[in-house]
């Protein structure tokens, strides 16, 4: 069996926040961070809007592009670091959405987290004879970022992307090589860990502190390590774009995109010289949206399908990666 991708959306928060707006509150400014980085600007959730209204947002697009009934739908995939309910956002998203026939669950893969998301599905699709499954790419980072910390808050943004997979004869098969991995011991460079408040435990009936006392829980800031991740994504991701072009039997000069997800235009940039991309066939929109995360691969191809960039029949190097540390790609064809 194979798996076609027949549908994208994406969704951004109203709110936007430029480089000059952030020079106001750290010590920065636009041309240190439009050097160092390639961003410009980035959109933050906020009044009413939260993660599961944008992922509702984008899925509902690709849907609507697919002309997939939600009720065809048997696989909605939320891939997520940042949800609005630690149980899972996924189910909330498939019931808003309507795909009231569909299995619904979250994946957390940090900035890997869509890429992770598409090989699921093509697992489900191929091993598990599911046919419609709606994979989210969203985050919200914005509430784990320490604001007064120069290093890491003017990189993040939020939005959600969303993208179609459906089941297909094995000749129309677009998903046509990947590659996935983990490190665990590069953890200590990018994580946002748990918190425990030992003072919210319980007290015990003579005041003394219960043996197992409750205790309510929080998330760090997000911490980074940034030149140890910059190294980790421009040796890794070149490695594993190659792995998965080798599997795929197709030579790099076949890719007419390189979607990387959007952390830095200086990793984009050294990645494509690495694999004799031309700039001219790279997308790039972190400009604009900053490192929104798992949503940052499907909110890029949904903006250059849209934009006529990526035609039907093209073929694609998509390439995530990012905390845990994780990183993956897969070659596609839209
Ligand atoms: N404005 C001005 N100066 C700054 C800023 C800022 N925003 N941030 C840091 N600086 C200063 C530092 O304090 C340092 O000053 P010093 O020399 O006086 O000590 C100097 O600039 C250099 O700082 P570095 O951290 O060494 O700067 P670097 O060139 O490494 O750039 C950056 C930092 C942009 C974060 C870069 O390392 C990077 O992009 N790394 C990759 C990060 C990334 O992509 N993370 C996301 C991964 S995906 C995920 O899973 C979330």
């Amino acid at each position: 069996k194979g798996c076609k991708f027949v549908g994208c959306g994406s969704a951004v928060p109203a709110l936007q926040i430029s480089n000059d707006e952030l020079a106001s509150i750290v010590d920065t400014s636009d041309e240190w961070i439009a050097t160092r980085t390639g961003i410009r600007n980035r959109r933050v959730l906020s009044g009413e809007e939260n993660l599961t209204t944008l992922a509702v947002e984008a899925a509902g697009k690709a849907l609507q592009m697919a002309k997939v009934d939600p009720n065809d739908v048997d696989l909605v995939l939320m891939c997520t670091s940042t949800p609005d309910d630690l149980f899972g956002n996924a189910p909330q998203i498939q019931r808003q959405l309507g795909c009231n026939k569909s299995l619904a669950y979250d994946i957390t893969a940090a900035c890997s987290g869509f890429l992770m998301g598409l090989i699921s599905a093509a697992c489900h699709i191929r091993g598990g004879g599911f046919q419609n499954v709606l994979v989210i790419g969203a985050d919200a980072l914005s509430r784990y970022v320490d604001w007064t910390d120069r290093g890491t808050c003017i990189l993040f943004g939020d939005a959600a992307g969303a993208v179609l997979v459906q089941a297909c004869n094995s000749e129309e098969d677009g998903l046509f090589g990947f590659d996935v991995n983990s490190d665990g011991t590069g953890h200590r460079h990018l994580n946002a860990n748990i918190k425990e408040n030992e003072t919210n435990n319980a007290l015990g009936s003579n005041g003394s502190v219960l043996a197992f006392p409750p205790k309510q829980t929080s998330y760090s800031c997000i911490q980074m390590n940034g030149k140890e991740v910059f190294r980790f994504a421009v040796r890794c991701v070149p490695q594993s774009i190659e792995s998965a072009l080798e599997k795929a039997g197709l030579p790099a000069s076949s890719i007419d995109w390189l979607l990387l997800h959007q952390a830095n235009q200086r990793i984009i940039d050294a990645v494509a010289t690495r694999l004799e991309v031309p700039p001219e066939r790279v997308i790039s929109n972190l400009a604009n949206y900053g490192n929104t995360s798992a949503a940052s691969i499907p909110l890029a191809l949904d903006e250059a399908v849209r934009s006529g960039k990526v035609k039907a029949g093209h073929t694609i190097a998509a390439a995530g990666f990012g905390a845990g540390l994780t990183w993956g790609s897969a070659i596609v064809r839209w």
